[in-house]
């Protein structure tokens, strides 16, 4: 073994010692596998519709290149068919432009390493996804103007904001920054909603708008949530349209989860997409998405704005629904030292507002101190739930992750809560036979 390897397998002996190795593990879930899967992204289950496949098979057998776009957006790879999606997708959400990436992580890396200046502060929530944090990092803001605050909690944001207000007040008379204030519409581990209109309540209160930057990543509710899949700001009235309404001025729309695709699409103004263009290097640097991909989300898009398209998101909340009623008295008898929900969010989602609250989400997290094992017992028993362990969550968060798609068999979903059950009772104590006998 040379040094290197050396080197980078003491480091890989260690993180086996914490129990956070990671090794790829492939599974077969397709029709007739005998596993289900309560993995994937694929909320809609649009990957595997029949029509939408024979959509795109007729869409690229009438195109004469297919494959790879050859270059980068600025090169060879900046085709009409690329342009064609922006607008596209810019007049679908109404938003002033569009700007494509070959992923929500590039489009994450690009905007949050670029568009905040050394002056302006970032304030994020705590649990914001990883590609945020790797932005930041690359970002020219110092360390100390980088802020968080607590999970969906506006009262922390206040705090946070008021100690900006009265540093930035110390500071009058140099540029005035930009407040950048970064969150996701659904997280990803606890499939909770953020309270949107509430955080931005907060931030008129200390920030006057034309200071204000509001970016929410959509990575799990676009196609998902909303009219014609157009996600949850725009369910809400909160994005920044062409004529200018909206709190949030940039989304992030990506294609990988209930689009079924892959790349994501940034929705901001004009100068924002010219500026990424001219500086962000995920962007620049990197061949464009292939062709085949940009045709495959024209399909997957009028499958989404179709009447097709409310359907399914109408069979995922129902699916939801029908889960959630029967995990939910499971739950209510077992210790939750066994098994539990993610503690309910500080802040309830407004009254009165068009979004579910957070139950019809399609990420269940539950917690369990041996993920692990849980996941291997489900496994032998044909569910494919992956388990979630630290850095990925917080220590103590350790949970197995369900993820529900529109149309799974009602039967995989009951015989996952058997399976539960059966975990359930292995894991009772002596003393507990009143609990065995109710599941
Ligand atoms: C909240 C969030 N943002 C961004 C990303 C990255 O998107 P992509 O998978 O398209 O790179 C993910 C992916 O897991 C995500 O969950």
């Amino acid at each position: 073994m040379g040094q290197l390897d050396t080197n980078l397998q003491a480091l890989l002996d260690k993180r086996k010692q914490k129990g956070r190795f990671r090794s790829l593990k492939e599974y077969d879930t397709r029709a007739g596998s005998g596993l289900t899967d309560f993995s994937s992204n694929d909320y809609l289950s649009i990957t595997t519709d029949a029509g939408l496949r024979e959509a795109y098979v007729s869409r690229i057998a009438s195109e004469p290149m297919v494959l790879g776009s050859t270059g980068s957006r600025l090169l060879s790879g900046g085709t009409p068919s690329h342009r064609l999606l922006e607008r596209r997708l810019a007049d679908h959400f109404d938003a002033p432009s569009a700007l494509l990436f070959n992923s929500g992580w590039d489009a994450n890396v690009s905007f949050f390493g670029n568009a905040p200046q050394p002056h302006d502060w970032v304030v994020y929530d705590e649990l914001v996804h990883a590609s945020v944090h790797s932005g930041m990092r690359a970002s020219r803001v110092a360390a100390d103007r980088k802020v968080q605050f607590l999970h969906n909690d506006p009262e922390s944001l206040a705090e946070v904001l008021q100690k900006i207000t009265t540093e930035s007040k110390k500071n009058a008379g140099k540029t005035k920054p930009t407040i950048f204030l970064a969150m996701e519409s659904l997280y990803s581990m606890d499939g909770d909603f953020a309270p949107i209109p509430s955080l931005l309540d907060v931030l008129d209160v200390y920030v006057p708008r034309a200071q204000q930057c509001v970016i929410v990543d959509e990575a799990h509710s676009t196609g998902v949530y909303g009219s014609g899949g157009r996600g949850v700001v725009d369910a809400l009235g909160e994005g920044t349209t062409r004529t200018g309404s909206g709190r949030v001025t940039v989304r992030l729309m990506t294609f990988g989860k209930g689009v079924g695709c892959s790349g994501a699409v940034l929705l901001a103004s004009e100068t924002v997409r010219s500026f990424l263009i001219n500086f962000a290097r995920p962007f620049i640097f990197s061949t464009a998405l292939p062709l085949s991909t940009v045709f495959a989300l024209e399909s997957a898009w009028d499958f989404l704005g179709s009447s097709k398209g409310e359907t399914r998101r109408a069979l995922l909340v129902d699916t939801i629904n029908y889960f959630m009623d029967r995990v939910g008295p499971l739950l209510a008898f077992t210790r939750p030292t066994i098994l539990r929900l993610p503690d309910p969010t500080p802040v309830p989602f407004p009254d009165g507002r068009t979004l579910p609250p957070r139950p019809a989400a399609p990420i269940i997290g539950l917690l369990s101190p041996t993920p692990h094992a849980l996941s291997a017992f489900l496994l032998e028993r044909g569910f494919v739930v992956r388990p979630v362990v630290p850095p990925t969550v917080p220590p103590g968060g350790e949970r197995v992750r369900i993820c529900l798609r529109a149309g799974i068999d009602l039967g995989a979903l009951d015989g996952l809560i058997r399976a539960l059950a059966e975990w359930v009772k292995l894991k009772l104590a002596d003393g507990e036979e009143e609990v065995r006998a109710k599941l």
